[in-house]
């Protein structure tokens, strides 16, 4: 099959905000993502996952237990008990327990976004968002619906004319995900949709830096670039852009702004672009 181009190489990595500015407001609320695009993010990261009565939801967890005030799986809910939740107040607690480490958000006037987000509000805040933003979107357990997550998926990008890429310049949105099958399920549908495998290690099966059928962009986690630079630069040679996750260390940064990388998803969109000169 024909893998889509991913885009034109960047002479600058793209800084995405992985599950928004997730640094300094909720994971994958309206706030987080409305802080990236305020802070100047090039693209913004998300999950989605399908609830009981098929609504495509931006949710990390298989459960809702971590990041909210109640508990039981996203497809085990439907999206008005969803709606009927708080997914804002732990990260105030756990920015409490780490104020070093995370910024307070609390007297952000976006504070009130935080119900959970469905990806179709996340469209049109992207849409609405008065610049270019691109969308990565990552497929989360693609196996648990056999199918329907990315049925929806390119059945709501259609809708609002994300499905493929304009005759120019790069395409809004790319999807990621680890699972080789949900990628092929894209790109059956939506041949010219850019995907990215996401890697955790380094798999035997594309040790020579090629990836499965289709797909043009490597997504390894930092570990991988920190422990197998080679292996990156194979990725390279291969045609791949590479887009890593999740960066957050200012030395990260710079390894891979050193080894060429294409894109890096970070919680800190604000900090990375300062050092990349772009704050
Ligand atoms: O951007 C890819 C990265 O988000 C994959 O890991 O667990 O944060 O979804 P995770
Ligand atoms: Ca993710």
């Amino acid at each position: 099959p024909q893998t889509p181009a991913p885009g034109p190489a960047r002479t600058a990595p793209q800084v995405v905000a992985h599950r928004g500015a997730s640094d300094d407001a909720p994971e994958h609320t309206l706030a987080a993502y409305k802080k990236a695009i305020e802070d100047g993010a090039d693209a913004l990261e998300c999950d989605v996952r399908l609830t009981a009565d098929g609504h495509l939801v931006c949710v990390h967890d298989r459960r809702v237990n971590r990041t909210s005030n109640g508990r039981g799986a996203v497809s085990a809910l439907e999206l008005a008990d969803l709606a009927a939740l708080d997914f804002g107040s732990w990260k105030v607690r756990a920015d409490a327990e780490e104020p070093a480490e995370s910024p307070d958000w609390t007297d952000h006037p976006d504070r009130a976004d935080t119900s959970v987000l469905t990806l179709e509000r996340l469209l049109e805040l992207v849409a609405d968002a008065g610049r270019p933003v691109e969308l990565a979107i990552e497929t989360k357990h693609p196996t648990r619906w056999a199918g329907q997550v990315e049925e929806r998926l390119l059945l709501l990008l259609k809708r609002f004319g994300l499905d493929a890429p304009p005759a120019e310049g790069p395409s809004p949105v790319r999807i990621m995900s680890f699972s080789a099958r949900s990628l092929h399920r894209v790109h059956a549908a939506a041949p010219t949709l850019p995907t990215v495998y996401l890697m955790q290690f380094v798999s035997p099966r594309y040790r020579d830096g090629r990836l499965p059928a289709g797909v043009g962009i490597a997504g390894p986690g930092i570990r991988i670039v920190r422990n197998h630079p080679a292996y990156i630069e194979k990725l390279q040679r291969a045609g791949n852009q590479v887009h890593v996750w999740t960066v957050n260390e200012p030395e990260d940064v710079e390894l891979c702004a050193s080894l060429g990388i294409d894109a890096i998803i970070t919680n800190r969109p604000r900090a990375v672009l300062t050092q990349l000169g772009r704050g």
